[in-house]
């Protein structure tokens, strides 16, 4: 969002992709924005795994961390997503929730709040009890490192849900039109409560999930649909009840599931509504649709913050994960990148897992691939102008580091990168390590230093499917 300016330095894009080896120049005119952090979202393998130390270090520390017998690189994740639960298996006044024959145990997150006697937060309608192992996940991943919390709902519990099922209602809105506010009151509660008792300050909170979506009935996982106009309805409350407790936390709304569908919502919010969120958070499973260029435009407009706060596909190999966060980084500009489920089913977990039966199998190839990221583009960080569709690259000032992270995938060829328009003194024959990792099965995160700088260049060769990560040392741009 914000725009950097180095110096007199211009545009220079050199790439011959047309030629069997590409030479890219390095672009330091225009950055988008310092880098916020790169995250995960809690909720279900947080339920399932969120009292192992050894999970915690591997995703929120840089730390090496054997897990199971494989030793995995730790991807440094610093923002960590809270998924306030909306099931509970309490009778209330002869109510109870209705669950979904489809969702497993494993989905259904705990609620706080567990009937509608009282709001008050110390009354026996509350249970702070619940949730253990997620809470405990969000206190590990606070230990490690991340410094970024967001608290978000998928569903308000189920005795606020229409048809007591909190998966959904199709297309209905299914939140209870006279419990819009306490709706907010339970978010702004729990942001209180971690606040007073957790140690963990929520920065944002978000009151919907895909909300334009239909969701359920007899869903597989918690999902409520709003249509917009109930959302202008909520945000407002729910900077209220954020306020009466003195919370600090900012709104983000609307956790679209589509670039086109946030468009749709954002603009639709009104420009009052729009005034009381902070940051548009937006999820990328319209992948390689959707007009992300346009969304950025709003938010920019806006003055706002953006995240693509929810990623996952069912691609292990991280070729999709790759060029859909590259994707991301051209058009969107986000300030943070959040991937959803970090332990999940093969393909879309980062390790495999199950998390109803707690077994563990593995890091996926996306779990290295995300890791090329992670651990090299780090928050503080200035994003550059992408250099290509492949091409992702930043730059930490106050170390002189310039990273770069490039995939290959149509055919085998050396990539020459050309730093010319940087100031390089004394980088003329140093070496630049790199890390590899091939979608297709080979590296995975290996470490190489075998690349010499040579009159402001260093040329890569690059097998198809291979993405590697540079550092290079002694760069000023400005
Ligand atoms: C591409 O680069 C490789 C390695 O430097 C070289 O062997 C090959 O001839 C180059 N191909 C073309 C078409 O220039
Ligand atoms: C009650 O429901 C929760 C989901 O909210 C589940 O995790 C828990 O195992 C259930 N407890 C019992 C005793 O069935
Ligand atoms: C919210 O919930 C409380 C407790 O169930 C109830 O008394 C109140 O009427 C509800 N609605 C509003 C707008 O607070
Ligand atoms: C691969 O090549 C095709 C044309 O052959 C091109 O349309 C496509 O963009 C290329 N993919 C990448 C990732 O460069
Ligand atoms: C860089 O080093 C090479 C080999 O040592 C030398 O030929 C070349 O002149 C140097 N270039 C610069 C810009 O110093």
């Amino acid at each position: 969002m914000r725009t950097v300016v180095f110096s007199s330095l211009t545009l220079a894009l050199l790439s011959q992709r047309a030629r069997a080896n590409t030479t890219l120049s390095l672009d330091p005119s225009t950055t988008w924005g310092t880098w916020e952090g790169w995250g995960v979202s809690l909720a279900w393998w947080a339920k399932a795994f969120g009292n192992r130390d050894d999970l915690a270090t591997v995703f929120f520390s840089l730390n090496s961390q054997t897990i199971d017998g494989q030793t995995l690189p730790g991807l440094g994740f610093n923002i960590a997503r809270y998924n306030a639960g909306a099931c509970s298996n309490n009778t209330y006044d002869g109510d109870s929730m209705v669950v979904s024959s489809n969702i497993k145990p494993s989905r259904q997150m705990d609620s706080f709040w567990l009937d509608w006697g009282s709001s008050d937060p110390t009354s026996s309608s509350w249970n702070w009890d619940a949730d253990a192992n997620q809470r405990a996940m969000l206190q590990k991943a606070k230990a490690n490192g991340a410094n970024i919390f967001e608290l978000f709902s998928n569903s308000s519990p189920w005795f606020f849900c229409l048809n007591h099922d909190p998966t959904g209602n199709s297309i209905l809105n299914n939140l209870q039109s006279w419990n819009y506010v306490n709706h907010t009151v339970y978010l702004a509660n729990v942001a209180q409560h971690a606040s007073q008792n957790w140690g963990i300050t929520f920065q944002s909170v978000e009151a919907f999930n895909e909300p334009t979506s239909p969701w359920g009935p007899s869903g597989t996982q918690e999902g409520c649909h709003f249509d917009i106009s109930t959302m202008a309805t909520i945000i407002p409350y729910l900077k209220t009840s954020l306020s009466e407790r003195g919370l600090s936390s900012f709104i983000a709304a609307s956790d679209e599931s589509w670039y086109d569908l946030a468009i749709t919502t954002w603009i639709g919010l009104g420009s009052s509504v729009q005034s009381q969120v902070t940051r548009v958070n937006v999820h990328g499973y319209q992948y390689g649709g959707g007009r992300r260029d346009v969304l950025w435009t709003l938010a920019n407009a806006a003055k706002k913050r953006l995240w693509l706060s929810e990623y996952a596909e069912s691609d292990g190999s991280g070729a999709q994960l790759f060029s859909n966060l590259l994707l991301d980084l051209v058009w969107l500009h986000p300030t943070a990148w959040v991937y959803w489920q970090a332990i999940d089913i093969p393909g879309w977990g980062l390790i495999t897992g199950d998390n109803d039966q707690l077994t563990l199998s593995g890091a996926s190839t996306k779990y290295f691939v995300l890791a090329q990221f992670t651990r090299h583009i780090r928050p503080g960080m200035q994003i550059l102008t992408t250099l290509d569709g492949n091409t992702a690259a930043a730059y930490d000032a106050s170390s002189q580091k310039l990273v770069i992270v490039a995939g290959n995938w149509n055919t085998t060829q050396t990539i020459t990168f050309n730093l010319n328009s940087a100031k390089t003194p004394g980088i003329n024959g140093s070496t630049v390590p790199r890390w590899s990792t091939q979608t297709g099965g080979g590296d995975q995160y290996k470490s190489y230093s075998d690349i010499q700088i040579n009159n402001g260049q260093f040329s890569v060769p690059f097998s198809v499917g291979q993405v590697q990560t540079f550092e290079i040392s002694g760069v000023v741009l400005n």
